[in-house]
This record gives C-alpha cells, sequence and structure tokens, in this order.
C-alpha cells in the first residue's frame, strides 16, 4: 500500500486515482494530520507527496513529518512535495519570475529507476507543469535527471535513499507517460505487487464496517442513486438486517424509479427496505412556490422531516449510511481560496446526523464515481442502476421552472422525460451523456395539430457531456435523433406541442435550469 501526503492540490485525488489503476491500494491523507506514528500504523512501501498552493518560502507552509525521511521508505516528491522534500533536506527553493503553468517538455539529461523503461537519457519529453516556485540547490545526495526551460532540476533522484521528486505532475492525462512513471514507482522502486482489486476492496470495505458498526443498527436513506444504492448494498452485506433503509419517496422521482428500488432492495438482495410514498406532504409545502432555492430547502428540510418520522418508527439508529464519494471529501477540505458564492444549495440533507445524533458510516470515501460503479458491479446491482446518471436530490421539482409545481406538471415531465431516455438508450448514446433530462417550460405556445389550433406547453431537452459535472458542454446530438424525439413526445405526451434543444455549455449556464 502506498501513503500519498496531501498538500491541498486540485489533482492529489488523481494521484490516488492512478496508483490504484496500477493495482496498489493507497490512501491520502492530509499533511496536518500525518505524523511518524501515523505513518508507521500505516505502513506504507512508499509515499508521495502531492503538490499544493502554498509557496515553500512561505512562513509556515506546509511540511511533511521530518521524521519520513529516516523510515528507509522510498519517497515521490510531486510539485510542491518535491519542493518541501528539497527544503526539508537541506537544498533550496526560490520564488523565480517565471512561472511555467501547462504544456511543457522536459529534457531528459540522466539515468534513475524512476525513469526505467520509460524515458530514457537524451530524450524531450512532454509533461504538465503548474509552478511558481522552483528548486535551484539541491539537497546532498541528489542528482538532476530532466530539466524544463523554467526549472533547472525538473526531476531529481537520490537513488541511494531512493528519494525523487518531480516539478511536473505525472497524474494528470496531459503528461502522457505520467501514469507509467507512478506504475513504475509503486511497483519497482516500492515492490508493490499490483494485486489490489475491487473485490479487495469490497472485503477490506465489509471488515471495516463490522468494526465500526459492531451490532448497533445503521439507517440508510436510498434515492435510487448510484453512490447510495452502493453503499446500501455494500453495507448489508455488512451487517444484514441491522441496515435499514429508507426511500422517502417525494413524487419527484423518474418514472419506475422508486418502483425499481423496491424490486431491487426489498425483492432481489431482501434488504429491511421502508417505501415511504410521501408525495402529498411535499406537493402541500410546496403549494404556490416558484423560487428554486426555497423549493430546495423545503424539500431538504420535508425529506428531513419524513425520514425521521420513518426512523423513529422502527426504533431509531445509532448509525447513518452515507454515499459520499473521494471528490465530496477533498472538496470540504480543500484549502483553495476563501468561502466560494452558493450558486444553488445542492446539499439537500445537511444535518440530518446532527439533529438525530448519528455517527456516519461511508464506506465509499475512498472511491472515485466510477470504482464505485465498478464496485456496484461487484456486489450484483443491476446496470441500470449502477450505471445511471447523476439525479438532483430535489428531482422533477427542479425541472418545472416558473410555475408552482402540480401533480398534471409532474406527469406530463416524467412521459416526455421517459421518452427522451428511452431514445436516448435506443441509440446507444446514454454511456456517453454525463446527464440527459426534460424541462417543462413555463410557457404555452401556438400549434397546428391535425387540422386546429394548439396552445401547449414547450419542452426543452438538455443532454450534456461532462467528467465531474462542475464543467459541462451540450451533447451534439444529430438532427435525425432531435426530430424523433420530438416527434415522438409531440405525438405522445398530451399537453406538449414544442420541443427545444438547450444549447448552452456551463458556465455560463449551469446544468440544471434551476
Ligand atoms: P448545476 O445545475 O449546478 O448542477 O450545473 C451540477 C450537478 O449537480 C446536480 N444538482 C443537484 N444535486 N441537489 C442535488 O443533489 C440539488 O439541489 C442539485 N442541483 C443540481 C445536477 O443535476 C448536476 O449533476
Amino acid at each position: 500500500r502506498i501513503l500519498i501526503i496531501d498538500f491541498g492540490s486540485q489533482v492529489t485525488q488523481l494521484i490516488a486515482r492512478r496508483v490504484r489503476e496500477s493495482g496498489v491500494y493507497c490512501e491520502v491523507h492530509p499533511f496536518n494530520k500525518v505524523s511518524e506514528d501515523s505513518i508507521r500504523a500505516f505502513g506504507p512501501a512508499g509515499v508521495i507527496l502531492s503538490g499544493g498552493p502554498a509557496s515553500v518560502i512561505g512562513e509556515g507552509s506546509p511540511r511533511a513529518p521530518q521524521a519520513l525521511f529516516t523510515l528507509g521508505l522510498p519517497v515521490l516528491g510531486i510539485c510542491y512535495g518535491q519542493q518541501t522534500m528539497v527544503a526539508q533536506l537541506g537544498g533550496r527553493v526560490e520564488a523565480p519570475d517565471h512561472r511555467e503553468f501547462g504544456r511543457a517538455f522536459v529534457e531528459v539529461t540522466g539515468t534513475c529507476a524512476l525513469f526505467e523503461d520509460v524515458w530514457a537519457s537524451g530524450q524531450r519529453e512532454q509533461v504538465w507543469m503548474s509552478h511558481g516556485d522552483r528548486v535551484i540547490a539541491l539537497p546532498e545526495g541528489f542528482a538532476v535527471v530532466a530539466t524544463s526551460e523554467g526549472a533547472p532540476f525538473a526531476a531529481i533522484a537520490d537513488e541511494a535513499r531512493r528519494f525523487y521528486g518531480v516539478q511536473f505532475h505525472p497524474e494528470v492525462v496531459h503528461t502522457p507517460h505520467g501514469a507509467q512513471l507512478l506504475r513504475t514507482f509503486t511497483h519497482t522502486i516500492c515492490g508493490c505487487q499490483g494485486t489490489w482489486t475491487m473485490a479487495a476492496f469490497r472485503d477490506q470495505a465489509i471488515a471495516r464496517i463490522r468494526q465500526q458498526v459492531g451490532s448497533k443498527r445503521v439507517l440508510c436513506g436510498l434515492s435510487g442513486g448510484v453512490d447510495s444504492s452502493v453503499a446500501a448494498a455494500l453495507i448489508h452485506e455488512a451487517i444484514g438486517d441491522q441496515l435499514v433503509c429508507v426511500l422517502v419517496d417525494h413524487g419527484f422521482m423518474r418514472a419506475g424509479e422508486a418502483e425499481e428500488v423496491v424490486s431491487v432492495f426489498r425483492d432481489r438482495f431482501n434488504i429491511r427496505l421502508v417505501h415511504r410514498e410521501a408525495s402529498d406532504l411535499f406537493l402541500q409545502r410546496l403549494d404556490g412556490l416558484t423560487d428554486p432555492e426555497q423549493k430546495r430547502k423545503i424539500i431538504g428540510a420535508t425529506f428531513i422531516d419524513v425520514f425521521e418520522e420513518e426512523a423513529k418508527k422502527v426504533g431509531g439508529a445509532d448509525f447513518l449510511a452515507q454515499g459520499t464519494l473521494y471528490p465530496d471529501v477533498i472538496e470540504s477540505v480543500s484549502f483553495a481560496g476563501g468561502p466560494s458564492v452558493t450558486i444553488k444549495s445542492h446539499h439537500n440533507v445537511g444535518g440530518l446526523p446532527e439533529r438525530m445524533n448519528m455517527a456516519l458510516v461511508e464506506p465509499l470515501r475512498d472511491l472515485f464515481k466510477d470504482e464505485v460503479r465498478a464496485l456496484g458491479r461487484e456486489l450484483g446491482l443491476p446496470d441500470t442502476m449502477v450505471g445511471r446518471h447523476p439525479f438532483p436530490g430535489p428531482g422533477l421539482a427542479i425541472r418545472i421552472p416558473g410555475q408552482p409545481l402540480t401533480r398534471e406538471l409532474l406527469d406530463l415531465l416524467r412521459k416526455a422525460d421517459a421518452i427522451y431516455l428511452e431514445e436516448i438508450r435506443a441509440a446507444g448514446l446514454y454511456d456517453a451523456i454525463w446527464q440527459a433530462f426534460a424541462v417543462l417550460l413555463p410557457v404555452r405556445t401556438v400549434g397546428v395539430m391535425g387540422d386546429s389550433r394548439s396552445y401547449d406547453y414547450a419542452l426543452a431537452l438538455r443532454a450534456v457531456t461532462s467528467t465531474d459535472g462542475m464543467t459541462a458542454d451540450f451533447f451534439p446530438f444529430d438532427a435525425a435523433f432531435l426530430s424523433r424525439v420530438s416527434n415522438r413526445i409531440i405525438n405522445e405526451v398530451k399537453g406538449i406541442n414544442r420541443v427545444t434543444y438547450d444549447v448552452t455549455s456551463k458556465p455560463p449556464g449551469t446544468i440544471e435550469w434551476e
């Protein structure tokens, strides 16, 4: 196993990902939470120091525990990680005028174990840089093995102690051989076997859940989304009937989704599942409202009320399961900048664990989305569930902008949405798209159907590609596809007579319309 010490880089998660992809288990620990003892307790075969936004020269800037360099472990420092290693071992770092961001080239000037099988001396290689400071004098024992225009010590090595430092970022895809360099570090230099798999993760996670929970009870809110579904299936495997799942059905789910959750979890997996149909209550509390943030808040609060009520009925619990993923964890400890502006309040159920005095069980917090999907398949969840697009907590309620919600409008939208997704699946495009959905617009337009005039709702279709939901681009459907979907919706959904396609990217747009 490999320990990654995080100095707050935006791409630390990619280091973890590359290491796992090479079949090696790793964990990311923030620099201020590691100590000589914790490193010994973790027992890594090697340590990677991440990049970070701080300047090594700055007063009180983050450091690795000094003892790390006396434990006999191989260490790879990346960007800030390289600089702090150099500074901590007696070399020098400066802040030059010249900074290097983006694509750059390094000249390989020497050989070292890190470059073995990948880069030979004399080669010119593409890398990705993002640094202000740079190393200008090496500690004793180090030699330079690559240089770049902005970084005379773009790669350095102390072969005897197995310390390596790179100024560039091997973890990003813009460093074409980066993944191989990391693999060489974990396999050849640290001697990891590369036998770690999702099956191994599953066993470890189950053991950890059992240890955390003991004979106590765990509650899990199921939404039909990938994360909560996988978390529930995993926890069930660990503790069986000590897990009780609650599906709070607010009436804003897609066609057939609540039914699928019930049939998969209750019937197939034999998981204790409370299905509470609460659409009346939700609609009543939202009556007459159109402001998106107000809707989100009321839906969040109502969700908590209903969940709490059902939890009491089953006798409460000590633990609450959450499908928190690694990117969520990183975001919440991120160093970047001050408080950011809230564009939309996504965290719909915040405060629940405190209010009910429950501790959290978060078995997915070390994983990335696609790893969660792999784990879900490993656990036997159906592909329709595991491969599902993200779906917002407030569901269809935030896809009917500008007019008060009614059952009739929700039904219209649900039908149109189902046709759209059916066509996307039939065209084999579902997996190429990050998210696709329909939005029922608060406008009626004139049309001609048969020989008479119609005056019905207009619908917007949205489909985007994205890797993390933070930025997105609209999906370039061909005209024949859009025309097919439009025809079907107008012919099959009475009440809609016009279909449009949203061609906005994010930014400046957002993925949802409200
Ligand atoms: P936006 O619209 O901000 O969406 O570009 C980014 C991602 O977040 C989802 N989203 C939500 N998820 N509760 C959620 O759980 C919400 O209130 C919410 N609003 C947006 C959106 O579907 C997309 O995946």
